[in-house]
């Protein structure tokens, strides 16, 4: 058998059989597929971290849910994407987004383009049935072109990735732990006074309004993030 055979697995999602290659995600396999499996964290053309947890499937012979974006294909394997209990879990951890900060669509520069809010929709989501935790964030509008408010953010780090991956600028990180972590510019400087290249791919790549273009408030505020893949090549071609 060649190498090239032998790296080719074989496994099923949602009952209709797939090959892949060895070394892929289920998300991967799956999107190849048109499988479709809700993401939030997971953007082409940056790395996987697993963030979001929107991406969990079911695994036969396995209790634990695994996500998706993380999670390499085994041969024989049995994934299921949408059962019932998934969809129990999905709707949850979107309630858990929608609680833990102050996600106000109709008072929200993205309303209308923001991935959190059409998930929401996607997964039938009426309402939340966790109490609230309104908590006092601030906004940093330092920035002469963009503004971070932290409010909106569900810390996915497409922005500390895009911008240490795709810029090589390593401004974007993440500080604090848990409930009280923040994305932060450099050492928690004010975004306007960071090392901040101005190029603006975070804002693009900001699936909710946590980062915005100012010269966008008040309009219509689509974002762009599916210019990466293009990106990449582009640097694959020089
Ligand atoms: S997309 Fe997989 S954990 Fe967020």
């Amino acid at each position: 058998m060649s190498q090239v055979e032998s790296d080719v697995k074989t496994l099923v999602i949602d009952e209709q059989e797939v090959s892949a290659q060895a070394g892929q995600t289920i998300l991967e396999v799956a999107l190849e597929n048109e499988i479709k499996i809700p993401t939030l964290c997971h953007l082409e053309g940056l790395s996987d971290v697993g963030a979001c947890r929107l991406c969990l499937v079911e695994i036969k012979g396995n209790s634990k849910l695994l996500p998706a974006c993380v999670t390499v294909v085994q041969e024989g394997m049995e994934v299921s994407t949408n059962s019932e209990r998934l969809q129990k879990h999905r709707r949850t951890i979107l309630e858990l987004l929608f609680a833990e900060r102050n996600h106000i669509c109709s008072v929200c520069v993205s309303n209308g383009h923001c991935e959190l809010q059409t998930l929401g929709q996607e997964q039938g989501l009426t309402h939340v049935r966790l109490p609230y935790r309104n908590p006092e964030l601030g906004v940093d509008a330092s920035h002469e072109r963009f503004t971070v408010d932290h409010n909106r953010c569900i810390l996915c780090t497409r922005c500390v990735r895009v911008c240490a991956e795709i810029e090589g600028a390593h401004v974007w990180d993440v500080m604090g732990r848990g409930i009280n972590s923040v994305v932060i510019t450099d050492l928690h400087e004010e975004w306007g006074k960071s090392t901040c290249t101005r190029c603006g791919k975070c804002v693009q790549v900001c699936p909710t309004g946590a980062l915005f273009d100012k010269s966008k408030i008040g309009s219509d505020h689509p974002k762009y993030p599916d210019f990466l893949p293009y990106l990449n090549l582009m640097r694959e071609a020089q």
